[in-house]
């Protein structure tokens, strides 16, 4: 049984079928209808969520099967004490594959070795969320054509964002990437990003806390939200939040062709006004999601793509 915990649980080949299965499905979604027909998807959501339980539930509603699940943990019996482990054993025997998201980084990879089904990592606290990279990879693709060769920055909480490591691990398998980490001192990010998935493949990168400055100089910008939810004090939150606040002001310091992303929810640190830019990108990233989820659960259950006969991981 395969499972996708992190990116590289897919090797490069993997991750660039499985975007191209989601482009091919997001034009033409009519011969993918039933491939699903008799699979259960769970969704197992210690931790809230809109985008991505919602969408995995719709992926696997758009490709004919059925969904069940729980959000907030407190609406299961892990608000009994009952572990990942036995959870994810009992509802081996419910549901053809699972999507779970969970507070406490590596949730999703114990669970995995105790599920007799697929395990998808769907957010795990400030750890990883590979397929919010794919979507990412895929919006990112669409805007620029490649996924090398590209200036990238990051802005905000990059020490608890999930998004931003997972997506870095990412883009540094592809040659001629830089990299710009833009944070206040505080939400750095972490050390072990950088020892895993920077230094192995000699990425290129700086940090600094000046978004403006950096501007003019990027290919793709990457924003994200002060995590409230991470901090272990209100007084550290309240001094950090609202640090970076991105407006059609500063976006005139930006290229033309520089897309904005965002996982969302947003707060304040992308404006409203920037939403009727074309280079706001972030609700793209919402559309691509259930393609891209589709195509995870295909990949994972092994389904080929009726219209090519190809499958997406080898060795299924
Ligand atoms: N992008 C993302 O993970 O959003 P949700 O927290 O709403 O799922």
């Amino acid at each position: 049984v395969r499972h996708f915990i992190e990116p590289n649980s897919f090797s490069l080949n993997e991750q660039l079928a499985l975007l191209d299965l989601a482009d091919r499905m997001e034009k033409d979604p009519a011969p993918y209808a039933h491939l699903c027909d008799g699979r259960i998807l769970a969704t197992l959501f210690y931790e809230p969520s809109t985008r991505t339980r919602l969408s995995f539930e719709s992926a696997m509603l758009r490709l004919g099967g059925k969904t069940l699940g729980f959000a907030g943990a407190q609406l299961s019996s892990a608000s009994k004490g009952e572990t990942v482990e036995d959870t994810v054993r009992v509802v081996s025997n419910y549901a053809d594959i699972i999507a779970m998201r969970h507070p406490k980084e590596g949730a999703p990879l114990r669970a995995s070795m105790y599920a007799r089904v697929p395990v998808i990592n769907a957010g795990d606290g400030g750890h990883a969320h590979p397929s919010q990279t794919m979507i990412d990879l895929m919006t990112i693709r669409q805007r620029k054509g490649r996924l090398d060769h590209l200036t990238i920055g990051f802005c905000g909480d990059l020490k608890f964002g999930r998004t931003v490591h997972s997506l870095t691990a990412a883009l540094s398998q592809f040659e001629g990437n830089r990299f710009v980490f833009i944070s206040p001192e505080d939400l750095r990010l972490p050390r072990y990003v950088k020892t895993e998935s920077l230094e192995p493949t000699h990425q290129v990168y700086k940090e600094t806390d000046d978004l403006e400055t950096e501007l003019p100089g990027l290919d793709v910008l990457y924003m994200t939200r002060i995590q409230q939810e991470r901090f272990f004090s209100e007084e550290e939150y309240l001094r950090l939040k609202g640090c970076y606040q991105l407006d059609e002001d500063m976006l005139k310091l930006a290229p033309l062709d520089m897309p904005v992303l965002h996982p969302l929810p947003r707060i304040d640190e992308i404006k409203l006004d920037v939403d009727n830019d074309p280079r706001a990108a972030y609700f793209d990233q919402v559309h691509n999601g259930v393609y891209i989820r589709m195509a995870i659960i295909l990949a994972l259950l092994g389904i080929p793509n009726p219209v090519t006969g190809k499958i997406v991981l080898n060795g299924k």
